[in-house]
């Protein structure tokens, strides 16, 4: 298998700039694709004005700073993908998207690029099973904001073979990320433990035992953590929550993932968190 020296990021948003951003810092050359022009800049303006605040903070260099953003090309058009290594594609989460992207590859991929998947909800063996790579395909689920969180869940599918993993894995280390193996199953690890965690911290709310502030600075104080459960409901998004336990109510039929009633009647309310200025608390 080639040395992973050139990635093609699919999707300039969110994700897809900050995954763009590790890779060219750690000296990998970068394709970042999007659906129109605008995306691509609006992406590469982001890696931008992330590099300045590193270098106001004299964490890089100005000449660091311009070799990282000269390592990263920007397309509308799949086919500048093709001199990749390794494809990653975190596009908007939508299964039908992420299908159409997957097969649209397989046409004008070389058989022995490696493609990956930042997808948060969607089983990596399904989509492995879409593609005509699925010994070549796997899950690098990296976290937000891509540039200075350190871990990268590595997903295997049940297709994923040991060449691609280990592909994958050596790729992580080299952006400075700690890779951690996981097999498919919803939520992976991280997601699996933290959402049903906020999820109890409403059930906890709602049956009064204590005031939400109480139980953010408990599990603060408590357990270390550096936000409460409640303060990050609001921050991820409460639909969002409450979209992810429903996925773990579906997929696994397990009692222990029933969605708390307040969380459901918050989402009802329009009460998402700092998106729309109320949530569990008021911004
Ligand atoms: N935001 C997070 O905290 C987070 C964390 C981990 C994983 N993820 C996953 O990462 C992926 C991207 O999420 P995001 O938050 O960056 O979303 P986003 O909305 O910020 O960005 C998605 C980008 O994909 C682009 N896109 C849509 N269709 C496309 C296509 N056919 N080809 C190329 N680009 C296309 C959009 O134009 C947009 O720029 C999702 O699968 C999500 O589940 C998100």
């Amino acid at each position: 298998m080639n040395k992973i020296q050139t990635v093609g990021v699919i999707g300039a948003g969110t994700m897809g700039n900050g995954i763009a951003q590790a890779c060219a810092v750690s000296g990998l050359q970068v394709v970042m694709v999007d659906i129109n022009e605008a995306a691509v800049q609006k992406g590469l303006a982001t890696v931008a004005a992330s590099l300045d605040r590193l270098l106001k903070k004299e964490k890089i260099t100005a000449a660091d700073k311009d070799a990282t953003l000269a390592r990263i090309s920007v397309s509308t058009d799949y086919a500048a993908l093709t001199n990749a290594q390794l494809v990653i594609e975190a596009a908007t989460e939508n299964l039908e998207l992420k299908i159409k992207i997957l097969r649209q590859l397989d046409g004008m991929l070389p058989a022995d690029t490696l493609v990956a998947t930042n997808t948060s909800s969607i089983g990596i063996t399904q989509l492995a099973a879409v593609t005509g790579r699925p010994d070549r395909f796997i899950g690098m689920h990296f976290f937000n904001p891509v540039p200075m969180m350190a871990l990268v869940e590595i997903i295997r599918g049940l297709q994923t073979s040991d060449a691609t993993h280990a592909a994958v894995h050596a790729m992580a280390l080299t952006l400075g990320k700690t890779p951690i193996t996981v097999k498919n199953a919803p939520g992976f690890v991280v997601n699996r433990i933290l959402v049903p965690m906020i999820n109890e911290a409403f059930f906890v709310l709602a049956e009064g035992l204590a005031t939400a502030e109480d139980i953010d600075a408990g599990m603060k104080l408590g357990c270390n953590h550096p936000i409460g459960p409640l303060a990050l409901a609001d921050l991820v998004g409460l639909d969002v929550c409450l979209a992810v336990m429903n996925v773990y109510m579906a997929e696994f039929n397990d009692g222990k993932y029933r969605p708390c009633p307040l969380l459901k009647e918050m989402v009802a309310a329009g009460y998402l968190g700092r998106k729309t200025g109320r949530g569990v608390y008021s911004y």
